[in-house]
């Protein structure tokens, strides 16, 4: 495994995720929601946080990757797998792992309003604002961040990590 520091803890996300799913089922009280879980990252944090929720929840996966060259997204999006059934009219939430440059949530903005739901929100469990290249602003935010390269809790590197407790900080 590579060498990280912990950076948020395995109680502060539960905490938060308390908190989150108490205020999604505020704002779909009455309502049956519609979650796309945009995989691989988000996979651990949907997992986590449908355990929490009250009001009915219909799951969906999606996966899409971003090309890169280096460090940098080559800002072309590839659909790659979809378990998304008929979302029109519904009420529907996608959720990914993180929110950097926006060019992946860009995508699915344009991908998922084609499919005509009621409603479409976004949630991201870290948001790191000042990585964005494209003015996009997430309707439930886990936690916002600074731009460190994290792993854990879904996240990887390379693949590895995903199965971490927590979110720590990769190390040289
Ligand atoms: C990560 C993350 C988002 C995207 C965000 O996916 O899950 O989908 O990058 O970056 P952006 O805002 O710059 O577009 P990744 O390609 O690492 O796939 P994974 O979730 O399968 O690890």
């Amino acid at each position: 495994m590579y060498k990280h520091r912990v950076f948020i803890t395995e109680d502060q996300i539960q905490a938060r995720l308390v908190a989150l799913a108490e205020q999604l089922d505020r704002d779909y009280a009455g309502r049956t929601l519609n979650i796309v879980c945009i995989l691989k990252g988000a996979a651990v944090f949907v997992a986590d946080l449908i355990r929490l929720l009250h009001i009915p929840v219909i799951l969906h996966f999606l996966k899409v990757s971003s090309y890169t060259d280096g460090a940098e997204s080559s800002g072309t999006v590839h659909l790659h797998f979809s378990s998304v059934t008929d979302l029109e009219a519904r009420h529907v939430l996608v959720i990914e792992d993180i929110l950097d440059t926006g060019i992946t949530m860009d995508y699915l903005i344009k991908h998922m309003t084609a499919t005509k739901p009621a409603s479409l929100r976004y949630c991201v469990l870290l948001d790191k604002p000042e990585r964005r290249k494209i003015d996009i602003r997430p309707d439930y935010v886990g936690f916002e961040i600074a731009d460190y390269f994290v792993i854990g809790y879904g996240l990887d590197y390379n693949e590895l990590g995903r199965n971490l407790r927590y979110i720590a900080i990769l190390e040289e």
